[in-house]
């Protein structure tokens, strides 16, 4: 099976290596060698610590499309229209198949690339795209399809990951991990596409599609990063029992299908609370499977080039799946669920002046609004300075709280904006839940 490489950087060059130094196990596993053939970067000079003068070498990454000696293209460039789509659709209207990487890409056209594809006969594999070394896509479209997918969800960005669980080891505040982080290479020079929740949010847009069956659909997400996340947030998170993490989750509603991307607190024996550093972790629920939890690398040369060459294989073996889990002309139209309609307990951290009647003015903002308080803690007394107040509520509407907090920003001694962060319940599976799943379903996939 020839392979033609559009992008020798970190993910391209992974790729090399890995056919040429596990190439004995790929003979094994596979009907036939899979061999590089054709290759192509910005740079031809460029010294990429790898042998590639046997390769076909094509200045412009759109010519592996119809190249003579290419079955199938790897499309490793990354971005979410210019060359990369150039080069995936052009491939498909050439007969090839096609590897990608390329979340940003599969999120914004992920569901029409996946329609040519199938009518094509051609498979868009990609497992790298979403979570990296963590085969999660061929774990929901082959080990968990018989399953009605209830909810996804995971740590979907390592950097994130790193930058917070070295906040909560060592006490620091977000600039001065994030700096860090862009030391040990862990962070990008611009981090907004990791900090502010982008990333996650391509990713979860996929996940979401092979879930539930569904388009892809990038901009029904509520994004957030975690920027406004402080060292006194993950202080009170483990004083209330909880861990701060960057969570993509999806679920399907009785209002539409559910996507948000956000700093979150998670139950501190929660297992996706046990997940540091820059490892990932995506959860499923499964109507007869139950919870299913993976972890592993989400990035980094390894691990993506071992999806990338997984799903090389798979189309070696002939293993061809319709690129979302369903048939793509299958795929449904769910809207998005409102904007504020999610309902569960939240926290809410106030730095307010200390001084008698503040307390019952939050107090009576809250009741007028029927939002029930469960906690509430203001540990020092400073009278006359500013004091945080830290508040969890019952389960309650985003609207609710947005309300709220609105409310609060008229009350004089409330100093700032406050600082929201849902509280997830994540073992909240009822059979209740179930039962709701089983409508909604039927409204959304009649
Ligand atoms: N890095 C990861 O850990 C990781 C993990 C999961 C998914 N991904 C995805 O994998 C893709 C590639 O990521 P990466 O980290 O390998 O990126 P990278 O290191 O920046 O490499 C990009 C490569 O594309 C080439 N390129 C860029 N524009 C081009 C153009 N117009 N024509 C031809 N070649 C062009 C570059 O050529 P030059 O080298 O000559 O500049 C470079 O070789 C992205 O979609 C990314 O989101 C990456």
């Amino acid at each position: 099976m020839r392979v033609g490489i559009a992008g020798l950087g970190t993910v391209g060059i992974g790729v090399v290596r890995l056919l040429e130094e596990n190439r004995d196990i790929l003979r094994q596993h596979c009907p036939w060698p899979i061999e590089v053939t054709a290759v192509s970067a910005r740079d031809r000079r460029k010294n990429r610590a790898v042998d590639l003068s046997k390769y076909d070498w094509c200045d412009d990454p759109v010519a592996l499309a119809d190249h003579p000696k290419v079955d199938v293209v790897v499309e490793v460039i990354g971005g979410s229209g210019g060359v990369a789509k150039a080069l995936i659709e052009k491939a498909i209207a050439s007969g090839r198949h096609v590897v990608t990487a390329n979340k940003a890409l599969l999120a914004e056209h992920g569901t029409a690339l996946a329609r040519s594809a199938e009518q094509a006969g051609l498979a868009l594999a990609y497992e790298a795209a979403v979570a990296g070394g963590i085969p999660i896509i061929k774990a929901m479209r082959e080990g968990l399809a018989a399953n009605r997918i209830e909810q996804v969800y995971g740590i979907l960005n390592g950097t994130c990951n790193y930058i917070l669980t070295q906040m909560r080891e060592t006490g620091r505040e977000f600039a001065d991990v994030l700096q860090e982080a862009q030391h040990l290479g862990y962070a990008e020079a611009d981090p907004s596409f990791d900090v502010d929740g982008i990333d996650a949010a391509h990713k979860l847009s996929i996940l979401t599609g092979v879930a539930f069956g569904c388009e892809v659909d990038f901009a029904g997400i509520r994004i957030s990063g975690i920027r406004n996340v402080s060292a006194m947030d993950i202080e009170y998170a483990n004083e209330l029992g909880y861990r701060i993490k960057l969570l993509g989750l999806s679920r399907l509603t009785e209002r539409g299908i559910e996507q948000r991307v956000h700093a979150c607190m998670v139950p501190q024996n929660a297992l996706i609370a046990k997940v540091d550093g820059v490892y990932n972790a995506v959860v499923t629920h499964g109507n007869f499977v139950g919870q299913n939890v993976s972890i592993g690398r989400g990035a980094g040369q390894g691990p993506t080039a071992s999806a990338v060459v997984s799903d090389l294989m798979d189309i070696a073996r002939g293993r061809i799946l319709p690129a979302f889990s369903a048939p793509a002309a299958t795929l449904r139209k769910i809207p998005a669920a409102p904007e504020g309609s999610h309902v569960g307990p939240f926290y809410l951290r106030l730095m307010v002046v200390d001084r008698p009647g503040v307390i019952a003015e939050i107090a009576a903002i809250m009741r007028d609004e029927h939002v029930s308080m469960e906690t509430m803690i203001q540990r020092a007394r400073a009278p006359g300075d500013r004091v945080p107040v830290v508040l969890t509520t019952h389960e309650t509407s985003q609207a609710q709280v947005s309300r709220v907090v609105n409310k609060l920003g008229s009350v004089s001694a409330v100093l700032e904006p406050p600082h929201v962060m849902s509280i997830e319940q994540l073992s909240r599976d009822s059979r209740k839940r179930r039962r709701w799943i089983g409508t909604w379903r039927s409204k959304w996939c009649a």
